[in-house]
């Protein structure tokens, strides 16, 4: 099947966009880790202030980081440690980096193939778009938001579908799950109280996944919680708003015990988490000492 790049340089009226991208294969793990954080997040920068000056911003470039996101994970957990930390220079650039970190993981936990993994890391990537047509101020506004305000907020799936639906065949699916991205399984969500399995499962998880991100995130208007409590919350009161196997895929994808927690062991050993792997057991432990 052919890339998700090529597919849409193929579509694009300006090929010479994406080729010019650096690949990442010949960098070391933490290397292309850094490079994927400072590229992706400079990309994002610029489709925001494309989108806040009011021009059409040019997406096709997220195709390559989507694609690079797929395979740093499939060689490597740090991404998704510093996905973990909790901090954000800025929420929305930094949300939409986390979110396509933790969604590609939950992806690969349900045994995704490559070309959908790709599709799934380029959505989450773009999901929030339509926030960056809402106030600054509005989106980062401490206190309790009135109901005409709460209702600009939900507008924002439909703002973000319709930015992206105008981009190309490839963006047509893109912009669906952006426009899913806050439905929820029970029909709670907006903007349409879709329920079940007329939400698209990319935007299940990507629902998800940003639900937990905004949990473990500091706001200006709260404090965040670990990502330990975050999965237990997610878990105990999630059940009816998730759907289950989407649910047990974070639980499962996403450690319980994020990198710096203290653990005991059934040896006895008190330890500190140092690295993460594919399940919640340390791979790697230091500190160790007598309990
Ligand atoms: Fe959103």
């Amino acid at each position: 099947m052919a890339r998700l790049s090529d597919l849409i340089r193929e579509q694009a009226s300006h090929p010479q966009g994406s080729g010019t991208l650096p690949r990442q294969a010949a960098a070391s793990s933490s290397q292309a880790d850094r490079s994927w954080i400072t590229s992706t997040r400079q990309e994002i920068l610029r489709i925001k202030e494309a989108i806040c000056s009011n021009k059409v911003p040019d997406i096709k470039n997220c195709a390559i980081y989507a694609e690079q996101i797929v395979q740093l994970l499939h060689h490597s957990e740090d991404l998704v440690g510093w996905a973990l930390n909790g901090q954000a220079d800025n929420y929305l650039v930094d949300n939409a980096l986390h979110v396509a970190t933790l969604a590609t993981k939950v992806g690969i936990g349900l045994h995704y193939r490559e070309h959908d993994l790709e599709r799934l890391a380029l959505a989450a990537l773009l999901h929030d778009v339509g926030m960056w047509t809402v106030s600054e101020g509005l989106v980062s506004k401490r206190g309790v938001l009135s109901e005409e305000e709460r209702e600009i907020i939900r507008t924002h799936p439909e703002r973000g579908r319709r930015i992206l639906a105008g981009q190309g065949a490839v963006f047509e699916w893109v912009a669906g799950v952006s426009a899913q991205e806050h439905e929820r399984w029970d029909g709670s969500g907006y903007p349409c109280r879709l329920k079940s399995t007329q939400i698209e499962e990319a935007a299940q998880i990507i629902g998800i996944v940003d639900t937990f991100d905004a949990m473990v995130t500091t706001r200006p208007y709260r404090h965040s919680i670990s990502p330990h409590q975050a999965i237990r919350e997610l878990l105990l009161h999630g059940r009816t708003t998730f759907s289950l196997p989407v649910l047990k895929a974070i639980g499962d994808q996403i450690t319980l015990y994020p990198i710096g927690t203290v653990v005991r062991l059934n040896t006895g050993e008190t330890v500190t988490v140092t690295k993460i792997n594919s399940r919640y057991i340390v791979e790697v432990l230091e500190g160790r000492a007598a309990s």
